[in-house]
């Protein structure tokens, strides 16, 4: 499969098995995000992958909507930024977290983001504190996201070319 067709065939995937993934896929998963691109070549990034259950659990109800999928996950990668680092660390985060999508894809896996950045309950509790303090992540560092992933429970069509919104293209000008 050429690139172009892991992308249109990538789509979220929020049912996953019981099957866990193995040591070498996680394995295979860090080495492609720590591929990613960052500004200044700063790796603001740091990915916790979480295997446990309970802490699975807990992230799935770290926000008021939009994370309950991650409960069936077997894997749960928290994408956060040392934001010390750079005042850039959204778009590092989201390109690392878009490499571990794809590369999930290659792997036969599904998986689909939980935005965290922004994200709570009415009451005012953030989803990046609660997060921070499940995964004893340091004052300094802020959570994107955190990519569930595991083997597909459900099967989804990729993207065709009659689907795609080519009018949202413009050439030259708007
Ligand atoms: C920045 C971003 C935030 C997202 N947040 C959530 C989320 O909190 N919960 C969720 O179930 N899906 C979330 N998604 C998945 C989108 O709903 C999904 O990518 C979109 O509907 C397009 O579908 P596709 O991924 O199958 O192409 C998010 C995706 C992106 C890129």
């Amino acid at each position: 499969m050429n690139l172009t067709e892991l992308m249109m065939r990538r789509r979220s995937c929020r049912k996953f098995t019981d099957e866990k993934l193995t040591a070498d896929e996680i394995h295979e998963l860090k080495r492609v995000a720590l591929c990613a691109p960052t500004s200044k070549n700063c790796r603001s990034w740091e990915f916790v992958f979480v295997t446990d259950s309970a802490t699975i659990k807990a992230l799935s109800v770290s926000k008021e909507a939009g994370a309950a999928f991650l409960e069936e996950a077997p894997l749960a990668v928290v994408v956060l930024a040392d934001t010390t680092k750079t005042d850039v660390w959204v778009e590092d985060t989201s390109i690392a977290a878009t490499f571990l999508q794809l590369k999930a894809e290659e792997m036969g896996l599904g998986s689909c983001w939980a935005q965290m950045r922004g994200r709570g309950f009415a009451d005012g509790r953030s989803a990046n504190d609660i997060i921070k303090a499940l995964v004893g992540a340091p004052e300094q560092f802020e959570v994107e996201c955190v990519i569930g992933i595991g083997h597909k429970a459900q099967e989804r069509n990729p993207y065709t070319d009659e689907k795609l919104p080519f009018e949202q293209t413009h050439d030259n000008h708007f």
